[in-house]
C-alpha cells in the first residue's frame, strides 16, 4: 500500500461484493439497465443546455416561458431567465388541474400517534388560506420568514405559502437553541417567526415558543409571530406581535392565485449544519431548484404511483426540504411524514409506522441504521415490511456493515438500496445508484446522475488517477445548485470556486474505482496523515464498524512527533459488551488486519456516545480536539448534545 502522490489519498478499503438491481425490479423500473442509464448520462453530458431545457418545459408550469437557459458568469448562475413559474403550483395546482386533486399527497403521524391525510387538494386549499394569513400580516416577494415548527403538515403548509407568494423561507431544526435562531433571523433580516405552542418529543413537551420568544428578544427584523397549537399548554402571547395560527386560518380565505415568479426568486435560505465555522445561509431559487428536486426523486426513488414515499428527515434540513417537500410533491406522490422520535414509545416505532402505512420507499440516514443495529434485531422482526420495494441512506456514508444489516433485515435482501450523495448545497441528490439500472456496491454512492459531471482533482486542479483519493469537484453548472451565501458572495466564491477555478468544490474527498463507481472518503478536512500516508476517516470507521462488538466509530488524527499523525479512534460499543482492555488490543488488531499496520489505531477510547450535530453527523472537529487534549475552539451551536463533550473530557482527565 504505497502512497501515490503527496495530494492523493491512500485507497485502503477492498468492498468487492455487488449487488445487481433485481431483475423484477428493473423491468418495471424508469430506467431499466445500465446501458439505458449511460445513455441517458451520455445524451446529457452531450448537451446539458439542451438536456435541462427540456426537462424543463416537460415537467414544470410555466406562467412565461423561459428565453435563456443558462447565464453563467462564474460562480453566479441564473437558470430558466426570463420565465415565470411557481414552486407551489408546481407541487399542488398542477395536479388539481390535471384531475389528481383527490390523491393523497401528505400521511401524518403526531408522535402521541394521532394521524392525519390531506390530498393534494386540500393542501393547496390549506396552503392557499396560510398564504392569505402571510399577507395579511405584510409578507411579499422578497421577504424572509423564519420557521421554527415541529414537524406537523402546517411545517409543509408554511413552507409552500410562503413559496406561493414569492416569500423565502428559512426553515430552522426545532432543536435549535434561541442563540442559534436569534444568529440566523438577525443575517436573514426575517420578518416574520412562525413557531408552535410546543413539540412533542419522546413523550415530552418541547417548549418551543418559550425558546422562540427568547431568539425574538434577540432578532430586532421580526415583527410578527405566528404560532400553532399543537401541545395545548399555555404560553405567553405578546399583545401586536404574536398570533394564533387558527384564529388567523379561521377569518382567512382560500382563495390566493399563485403568483408568477421569475425563475431566479429566491424560494429558501437554508443554514448549513456545518461542522465548521458560522453558519452560512444557502440561498436556492425557484425554476432550478424544483424542477432538480423533481427529477432526481422520480430518476433515483423510481417513483411509481402507487408508491407511498417516507423520507424520515426533519424539514429543518435540505433532506426534508427536497425530499418531503418540494420533490415529491412535485411528483404527485402520497408522502408518509412523521413527527416524533424512532424510539417512542418503543425502539419499533420506525417499523410500526411502514407496516402501518404499507411504506414501499424508505429513506433514512445511517446515523438511524446504526442506532436500530445497537436497539436490536428484535425491534425489526416484530412487523410485517413486506411492502418495502427500495430503500435509501443520505448525510454521511454508510459502512458497508451497516449497509448488509439495512439490505438483510429492513429489506429482506429483496431491495436495493439508494446511497445518495449530495450536500445542503447541490440542492438535491448528485450521485446515487438508479435503482433498476446501476449494480451497488456496499458504501458507494455508485455514479453521477444525468447532467451532473464529477471530477476528482488534487489541489493543483489536475485530475487524479483511478481509485486515488482527490477533491471531488462538479465541473458543470446545474439546475439545483446553490446560488450563493446569503448576504456573502465573497465567501461563496471563496468556499466552493477559489480552490478550483471552473469547477465547485464540494468538500469532499472522494475516489473513483475501475468501474466508475464513486467512493465518498470523508470532509476534506478530515483527512489523517499518517507517516505522509493520507487515510480517509471513513475507511478507518468501516473497518472499526464491521466489528461486531462495535457499534459506532470516529477517527481523528493527533499530532504525533514521530508519523506526523497518530490514529484515534473514539468507539461506541454494542448494547451489552463491556469496554476491557482486550477489547481495545482486539480491536487495534482488527482495523490492522482490515486496512493495514498503517491504520491501526494508537488510541481508542469507549464512549457511551459521540458528539453529533442535530442532524445526525459526527463532529470530528471537536474529537480532534480531545484527542490533542486542547479546549474545543469555534462554533459548538450546532452540536446535539453537550453533555456528551463534558463526559469525554471528564474521561480525559
Ligand atoms: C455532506 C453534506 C445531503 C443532505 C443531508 C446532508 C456528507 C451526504 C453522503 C453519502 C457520504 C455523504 C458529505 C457531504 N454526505 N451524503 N451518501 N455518502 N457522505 O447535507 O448537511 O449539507 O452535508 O454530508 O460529506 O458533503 P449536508
Amino acid at each position: 500500500m504505497a502512497s501515490q502522490s503527496a495530494a492523493s489519498i491512500d485507497n485502503v478499503m477492498h468492498e468487492s461484493r455487488v449487488f445487481p438491481p433485481p431483475a423484477e425490479f428493473s423491468a418495471a423500473a424508469r430506467v431499466k439497465s445500465l446501458d439505458e442509464y449511460q445513455a441517458l448520462w451520455d445524451r446529457a453530458a452531450a448537451d446539458p443546455l439542451a438536456f435541462w431545457a427540456d426537462l424543463a418545459r416537460e415537467e414544470l408550469h410555466w406562467f412565461e416561458p423561459f428565453t435563456e437557459t443558462l447565464q453563467w458568469n462564474e460562480p453566479f448562475a441564473k437558470w430558466f431567465v426570463g420565465g415565470k413559474t411557481n414552486a407551489a403550483y408546481n407541487c399542488l395546482d398542477k395536479h388539481v388541474a390535471e384531475g389528481r386533486g383527490d390523491r393523497t399527497a401528505i400521511l401524518w403521524e403526531g408522535e402521541p400517534g394521532d394521524t392525519r391525510t390531506l390530498t393534494y387538494a386540500e393542501l393547496l386549499s390549506e396552503v392557499c388560506k396560510f398564504a392569505n394569513v402571510l399577507k395579511s400580516v405584510g409578507v411579499g416577494v422578497g421577504d424572509v420568514v423564519s420557521i421554527y415548527m415541529p414537524m406537523t403538515p402546517e411545517l409543509a403548509v408554511a413552507m409552500l405559502a410562503c413559496a406561493r407568494i414569492g416569500a423565502i423561507h428559512s426553515v430552522i431544526f426545532a432543536g435549535f437553541s434561541a442563540e442559534a435562531i436569534a444568529d440566523r433571523n438577525n443575517d436573514a433580516k426575517a420578518k416574520v417567526q412562525l413557531t408552535a405552542d410546543g413539540a412533542w418529543r419522546r413523550g415530552k413537551a418541547l417548549p418551543l415558543k418559550e425558546t422562540v420568544d427568547e431568539a425574538l428578544a434577540k432578532s430586532h427584523t421580526v415583527e410578527t409571530c405566528i404560532a400553532l397549537k399543537r401541545i395545548g399548554e399555555p404560553v405567553a402571547m405578546q399583545d401586536g406581535r404574536d398570533h394564533w395560527w387558527h384564529e388567523l386560518m379561521e377569518a382567512a380565505s382560500d382563495d390566493c392565485p399563485a403568483t408568477p415568479l421569475d425563475s431566479e426568486t429566491t424560494l429558501f435560505i437554508l443554514y448549513t449544519s456545518g461542522s465548521t465555522g458560522k453558519p452560512k445561509g444557502i440561498r436556492h431559487t425557484t425554476a432550478g431548484y424544483n424542477l432538480y428536486a423533481k427529477k432526481t426523486f422520480q430518476w433515483v426513488f423510481d417513483h411509481r404511483d402507487d408508491d407511498v414515499y417516507w423520507c424520515t428527515a426533519d424539514c429543518g434540513w435540505i433532506t426534508g426540504h427536497s425530499y418531503l417537500v418540494y420533490g415529491p410533491l412535485a411528483a404527485g406522490a402520497a408522502c408518509v411524514m412523521y413527527e416524533g422520535a424512532p424510539n417512542f414509545p418503543a425502539e419499533d416505532r420506525f417499523w410500526d409506522i411502514v407496516e402501518k402505512y404499507k411504506v414501499t420507499t424508505f429513506y433514512t440516514a445511517p446515523t438511524a441504521i446504526r442506532a436500530f443495529i445497537k436497539w436490536g434485531d428484535e425491534h425489526v422482526e416484530k412487523h410485517d415490511l413486506s411492502s418495502l420495494r427500495l430503500l435509501g441512506t443520505v448525510g454521511e456514508g454508510i459502512n458497508p456493515a451497516a449497509w448488509l444489516w439495512y439490505h438483510e433485515k429492513i429489506g429482506g435482501g429483496r431491495c436495493p438500496i439508494v446511497d445518495t450523495w449530495w450536500q445542503t448545497e447541490t440542492g438535491g441528490i448528485m450521485m446515487s445508484p438508479l435503482p433498476g439500472a446501476i449494480p451497488t456496491k456496499p458504501g458507494s454512492c455508485t455514479k453521477p446522475l444525468p447532467g451532473i459531471m464529477p471530477k476528482i482533482v488534487d489541489p493543483m486542479g489536475d485530475e487524479v488517477g483511478e481509485n486515488q483519493g482527490g477533491w471531488l469537484t462538479i465541473s458543470h453548472p446545474w439546475p439545483g445548485m446553490l446560488r450563493g451565501i446569503w448576504g456573502d458572495d465573497q465567501r461563496y466564491e471563496e468556499v466552493y470556486w477559489s480552490k478550483t477555478p471552473g469547477m465547485y468544490l464540494a468538500g469532499d474527498n472522494a475516489r473513483r474505482d475501475e468501474d466508475g463507481y464513486y467512493w465518498i472518503m470523508g470532509r476534506i478536512d478530515d483527512v489523517l496523515n499518517v507517516s505522509g500516508h493520507r487515510l480517509s476517516t471513513i475507511e478507518i470507521e468501516s473497518a472499526l464498524v464491521s466489528h461486531p462488538k462495535v457499534a459506532e466509530a470516529a477517527a481523528v488524527g493527533r499530532p504525533d512527533e514521530l508519523k506526523g499523525e497518530a490514529v484515534a479512534v473514539f468507539v461506541s460499543l454494542a448494547a451489552g459488551v463491556e469496554a476491557t482492555d482486550e477489547l481495545r488490543d482486539e480491536l487495534k488488531q482488527h482495523v490492522r488486519h482490515e486496512i493495514g499496520a498503517l491504520a491501526q489505531p494508537d488510541d481508542i477510547r469507549f464512549t457511551a456516545a459521540l458528539p453529533k450535530t442535530r442532524s445526525g453527523k459526527i463532529m470530528r472537529r471537536l474529537l480532534k480536539d480531545i484527542a490533542a487534549g486542547k479546549e474545543t475552539v469555534g462554533d459548538t451551536t450546532t452540536l446535539e448534545d453537550y453533555t456528551v463533550l463534558a463526559k469525554l473530557r471528564s474521561d480525559d482527565a
